[in-house]
């Protein structure tokens, strides 16, 4: 679901100025006094901390009054797991990860159990299913040669995942929405074989989860970001520092990445996140930049032929589950 943005209020800003004061005081950082001021934010923000605010469809950009709400980040929800490039569905994807991941989340692997994003967020930033047609001869490298059955495959392991857990799933160019960016959400007959806790998005999305800004760009740009000079694909995080440095998601035009022909640029980074997080490179990355923590989780795909011809050695069933208290990172390793 998409949540419409609040308008400015001058009387309820001045309240929030107030209680902000009052949680930045020492001794206020955690107990019973911050949950009561938390419950005053929400009542006068009508934050419900359960749900998940996207600032605007597509649009990274129109992020009015965000500062209101940055303050009150991570009171209740506490843990963010990110991963990208599942590829289901492929001849490559790692089933047996995959489904221990999904055991991991409801509680039954012990491994880290801290870091189960229960209650929290789990963010997938596009590539759900390999697709069909994506390359030439695909179909010689797929286990589930229709893309409608791969979703329903991947929708029966996602909805094992607890409700407790809101799960975000973002197209990326090997999904069944066009591949021009700024990408839609996946279409109806895709969403609604999914349960409740799913929210489905478009490719960019600015996310405010539990009031951290979650920037997610699946990252098609970033095969034209690695013909810039020291950059290549097993550096993920030193591509998203030019985007961010360039303050656009896509700032090469006329080369591999499709942009539709919009009257608005919605690929404009217009202001800086708390988290960005790509994927499509298949490499991971965790890295902290000018105060921006950088994510690319990697894939849930072995080496295919076309990457053992190319040289390139991915890094599959990888998860990043991040404190949004205190920011702080975990890499979850499901290659056990
Ligand atoms: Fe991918």
């Amino acid at each position: 679901m998409i949540y419409p943005w609040f308008k400015p209020d001058t009387a309820r800003n001045n309240e929030i100025i107030e209680i902000k004061k009052m949680i930045s005081q020492k001794n206020l950082t955690m107990g019973n006094k911050v949950n009561e001021l938390e419950k005053r934010l929400q009542k006068i923000l009508k934050i419900n901390p359960k749900k998940i605010y996207i600032f605007s469809d597509f649009n990274p950009t129109n992020i009015n009054n965000q500062k209101n709400i940055n303050f009150i980040k991570s009171l209740n929800y506490n843990i963010k797991t990110f991963i990208s490039d599942v590829h289901l569905g492929s001849g490559t994807f790692q089933e047996r990860e995959w489904d221990k991941f999904i055991s991991w989340l409801n509680g039954d692997v012990d491994y880290h159990k801290e870091w189960i994003p229960n209650p929290g967020y789990l963010v997938i930033a596009g590539d759900a299913v390999d697709g069909i047609d994506s390359y030439p001869g695909q179909e010689a490298d797929l286990s589930i040669t229709d893309v409608w059955e791969q979703y329903a495959e991947l929708s029966k392991s996602v909805n094992k995942i607890p409700h407790e857990i809101q799960t975000v799933i973002m197209p990326g160019n090997h999904d069944a929405v066009r591949l021009m960016e700024p990408q839609l959400p996946l279409p109806d007959k895709v969403i609604k074989n999914f349960g409740d806790n799913l929210t489905f998005t478009a490719n960019p999305v600015l996310l405010d989860l539990a009031g951290v800004k979650t920037m997610c760009y699946h990252g098609k740009s970033l095969d034209d970001l690695v013909s810039l000079r020291d950059l290549s694909y097993d550096n993920p995080m030193g591509m998203m520092k030019e985007l961010l440095k360039r303050r656009h998601l896509a700032p090469i035009y006329g080369a591999k990445t499709p942009l539709a022909p919009e009257k608005q640029d919605y690929l404009l980074i217009h202001d800086i996140p708390d988290i960005f997080v790509t994927g499509h490179v298949h490499s991971f990355g965790v890295e902290k930049y000018n105060g921006v923590l950088m994510i690319n989780p990697g894939t849930w795909q072995s080496q295919t032929d076309y990457q053992k011809m190319m040289g390139f050695q991915p890094d599959p069933c990888r998860a990043v589950a991040v404190n949004l208290q205190t920011f702080e990172t975990q890499v979850l390793d499901f290659n056990f």
